[in-house]
């Protein structure tokens, strides 16, 4: 008789919190929970990330904010919420009653560093939630250039230092893909108070209609996200996981379980679900089943054990601006 093999147990304890399910959403793909309530069942997954919440409400930017752009999408929603007073007094709410078996973090947005601030102290006040993840792609008001803060590590550290003084909760930094070499930024988060990160956000690009010459997106240009950012995303997390130590949530074109297991293989413990839900609202709640059968088949017994085994090849050095010397990145092709 053949002995049953065991499903990979896929709870893990971060941050002070089980995770069930290693699948979350990802931040301005769900809403704050209720918008998707109907079309999938929100409780069988790890968590949510909220929409970017803001001191004062936001419109958002023109239509048509999302387009096709091949293997992707482009979208330019301008960061449209509710603003944080309405937040607090319905959308923590409604969370609270509704997904208490779910982790969920709320995603803060700003221009300046005070912005990020004011909405953290604000949100300490109600509560319902179990941490934050800080959206560092907005750009920084407060400096000449107006660099995103997750571009420029100094106007980051700012930030995420400040928002460590105000709170206990987990703090998770998510990072932009469009540097020269994320390693360093990682590092400047982690040093900074950061409990863990989130990478990747969307990378900038532009679609230009022929016809009238103007852009195809109401705001001109726009973030691309899905299929086609996902080898961006897995060696964004490969690069962190080797600069830093605190724990990574993977995100950025995964469709199934299988782009899941790339980015937990290259080191991410929790992984986010974005453009793949609009495609599909109930593909993140599949993927837990398939990251499990995977654990099966390879006779892994706890998805801890599967996290960071990427075998990676021989180092070669690859050249990165931004220094005199090649760094050495294991597992990169020359
Ligand atoms: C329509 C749309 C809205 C988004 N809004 C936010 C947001 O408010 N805050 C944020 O941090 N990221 C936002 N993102 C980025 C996603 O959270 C995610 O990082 C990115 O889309 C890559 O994942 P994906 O390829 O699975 O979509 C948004 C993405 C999309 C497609």
């Amino acid at each position: 008789m053949t002995a049953i093999q065991a499903t990979m147990r896929l709870s893990q304890t971060l941050f002070g919190a089980t995770f069930h399910n290693p699948v979350l959403l990802a931040a301005g793909t769900c809403g704050f929970g209720e918008e998707l309530r109907d079309a999938l069942d929100l409780p069988s997954l790890g968590g949510i990330v909220t929409k970017s919440v803001t001191l004062e409400p936001r419109a958002g930017n023109p239509a048509p904010r999302v387009v096709e752009a091949g293997n992707a999408m482009l979208n330019s929603v301008g960061l449209a919420n509710p603003g944080l007073e309405r937040v607090c007094s319905e959308k923590l709410p409604w969370m609270r009653e509704h997904l208490s078996g779910i982790q969920v973090f709320v995603s803060v947005a700003g221009h300046n560093p005070e912005e990020y601030w004011r909405i953290v102290e604000g949100l300490e006040s109600v509560g319902g939630f179990l941490g934050y993840e800080l959206n560092l792609s907005c750009p920084n008001d407060t400096r000449l250039g107006g660099l995103p803060f997750a571009l420029d590590p100094d106007a980051l550290r700012g930030v995420v230092e400040g928002a460590r003084r105000l709170t206990d909760r987990p703090l998770l930094v998510k990072l932009a893909p469009n540097v020269p070499d994320i390693g360093p930024v990682a590092e400047a988060a982690e040093e900074a108070g950061a409990d863990g990160l989130t990478l990747v956000n969307t990378l900038p690009g532009l679609i230009i209609d022929i016809e009238s010459r103007s852009a195809t997106l109401g705001g001109g240009p726009g973030g691309l996200s899905g299929p086609a950012l996902r080898a961006v995303g897995v060696h964004a997390v490969h690069r962190a996981r080797a600069c830093t130590a605190i724990p990574l949530l993977g995100v950025g074109g995964i469709t199934a379980a299988g782009d899941a297991i790339q980015y937990l293989l290259a080191g991410a413990s929790l992984v986010q679900v974005g453009t793949a839900t609009f495609a599909d609202p109930r593909a993140a709640q599949r993927m837990g089943r398939g990251i499990a059968r995977y654990g099966q088949k390879m006779g892994i017994e706890d998805i801890q054990d599967l996290v960071g085994t990427y075998r990676g090849v021989e180092d070669h050095p690859v050249s990165v601006s931004g220094g005199d010397r090649p760094v050495s990145v294991s597992g990169e092709p020359s």
